[in-house]
């Protein structure tokens, strides 16, 4: 029931305010987050939940198949807000097992907005089609090209004019690749970290 949301969240607002009086005066203030999390929208993978993370600690940005195209004003307004004003120290792009968007890139069965949002993933497949048809299931498939499109949007964020320009005046800030294990509920590692 969609009442039951609210009565939810009033329990929440209260919950905090029995511990902390002032929490959500000293909320509004303002925000100072470390890090910037591009995720997929999967309802599975709730970022501050899965990191421990409270509210004002983590800038998120969530699309199918956790992309941040660069010609899509959606990802980089975010990335342009959490870089030049907020000074993020980390930008987290995690990609996931079990992905439906890069799924359905992988078997190209998507059409409408979808078909042409998972496009450049599609094009990650054709590029790498070698790799992929060597793997036996659909399943092993989907994950490698799950990391591959982590790696994409690290690559290109990378070189990026907006990261560029914050490594060039000397800004702390670090790009990570993560893949969500939605079997064992851990973040892995993939290894693509890379600072100015
Ligand atoms: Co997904």
């Amino acid at each position: 029931m969609i009442n039951d949301l609210l009565s939810a969240n009033k329990a929440w607002a209260e919950a905090k305010k029995a511990d902390q009086s002032d929490y959500f005066e000293k909320l509004s203030q303002g925000q100072s987050p470390e890090y910037l999390w591009i995720g997929c929208a999967d309802s599975r993978i709730p970022a501050e939940s899965l990191l421990g993370l409270q509210p004002g600690e983590l800038f998120v940005h969530r699309n199918v198949a956790n992309q941040a195209q660069v010609n899509d004003p959606n990802s980089m307004s975010v990335v342009q807000y959490a870089v030049t004003a907020l000074k993020v120290k980390h930008i987290i792009v995690c990609g996931h097992v079990g992905c439906g968007g890069v799924k359905g890139a992988l078997t190209q069965s998507v059409d409408g907005y979808l078909d042409a949002w998972l496009a450049p993933v599609v094009k990650i497949a054709q590029d790498n089609k070698a790799d992929l048809d060597a793997l036996a299931t659909e399943d092993e498939k989907t994950t490698l090209l799950a990391k591959l499109n982590v790696k994409h949007q690290i690559d290109e964020l990378a070189k990026h004019p907006i990261i560029k320009a914050a490594w060039e005046v000397g800004q702390d800030l670090a790009l990570h690749g993560w893949l969500f294990d939605m079997p064992t509920g851990e973040l892995v590692d993939l290894d693509l970290s890379v600072k100015g």
